[in-house]
C-alpha cells in the first residue's frame, strides 16, 4: 500500500493577536483545551491568567500550533510566555567570557560582585498533554521557538542574555541544561505562586 507523508510545520500566534482575530470567547475555548497534569502552574496560567497578563502587557503569551501543509489538520500543541525583568547575576558563577559579555549590558556592583541587568524571562513554557498533542512537538522544538522569538527581539534592541525559572526537578533541570541553560541562582516563591511545587525556583540563564 502506498504511504503518504504529509508535511507539517509549527505556527505561532501571539495571544493578543488571536483575541483581535477570533474574539475573547473563541480564544478562551481554545485555551480551555490545554492540559498539563505534570505542571498545574502551566495549565492554570494559560487558562486563568494569560489573557489578563497579555492585555496588561505584563507578559506576552505565544501559542504554538502544529499544522499540516494542506491545512487540513491544526492542533494546539504548546505555549510559552515571555516578559522582561531586572535580574542580578553573581559574578562568581560566570566564566570570564560570560562576564565580559554581561559587562556591556549591565551595571556591576563591586561590593556585591554581581551584575544587574534587564533581561527577557521565559516565564512559562509547556506542551499541551490533551489528546496526545504533546507527541506532535518536542520540548526542544518548543524551547527553540521561545529562544528564537527572544533572539529576534534582541536582534532589534540589543542584548544576548535570557533566563528562566523552574522547579527543582532533575528532569526539568537536565532538559534546560541540555539546551545550553546554566544555573545561576534560586529565588523563593511569591505568595501568589501557589501552584508551584517546592519553596523556591531554580534560575537558569543562556547567552547566545
Ligand atoms: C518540559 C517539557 C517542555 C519537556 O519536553 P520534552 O523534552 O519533550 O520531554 P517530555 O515531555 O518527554 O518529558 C521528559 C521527562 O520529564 C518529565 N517532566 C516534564 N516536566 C515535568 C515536570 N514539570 N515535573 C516533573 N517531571 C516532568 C516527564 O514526565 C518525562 O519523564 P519520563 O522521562 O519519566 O517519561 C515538557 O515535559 C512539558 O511541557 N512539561 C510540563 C510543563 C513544564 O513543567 N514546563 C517547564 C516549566 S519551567
Amino acid at each position: 500500500m502506498e504511504q503518504k507523508f504529509v508535511k507539517t510545520h509549527f505556527v505561532e500566534m501571539n495571544l493578543c493577536n488571536m483575541i483581535d482575530q477570533l474574539g475573547e470567547d473563541a480564544t478562551k475555548d481554545i485555551l480551555s483545551s490545554f492540559s498539563c497534569p505534570i505542571n498545574k502552574d502551566i495549565e492554570n496560567f494559560i487558562k486563568e491568567k494569560a489573557i489578563e497578563f497579555s492585555k496588561r502587557t505584563t507578559a506576552k503569551t505565544h501559542l504554538v500550533f502544529w499544522e499540516t501543509e494542506d491545512k487540513e489538520y491544526i492542533e494546539f500543541v504548546g505555549y510559552y510566555t515571555i516578559t522582561s525583568k531586572v535580574i542580578s547575576v553573581d559574578r562568581t558563577i560566570l566564566s570570564n567570557t560570560e562576564a565580559k559579555k554581561l559587562k556591556s549590558q549591565g551595571v556591576y556592583d563591586e561590593i556585591k560582585q554581581e551584575y544587574t541587568i534587564s533581561a527577557p524571562l521565559i516565564a512559562q513554557l509547556g506542551k499541551n498533554f490533551s489528546n496526545g498533542n504533546d507527541t506532535l512537538i518536542s520540548g526542544a522544538d518548543l524551547l527553540q521557538l521561545a529562544v528564537n522569538k527572544i533572539r529576534k527581539i534582541q536582534n532589534e534592541i540589543g542584548g544576548r542574555f535570557m533566563y528562566l525559572e523552574c522547579e527543582d526537578n532533575e528532569k526539568l533541570l537536565s532538559f534546560y541544561k541540555q539546551h545550553n541553560f546554566k544555573i545561576f541562582g534560586k529565588r523563593t516563591l511569591d505568595r501568589d505562586e501557589t501552584d508551584v511545587n517546592g519553596e523556591y525556583l531554580i534560575q537558569l540563564f543562556a547567552m547566545f
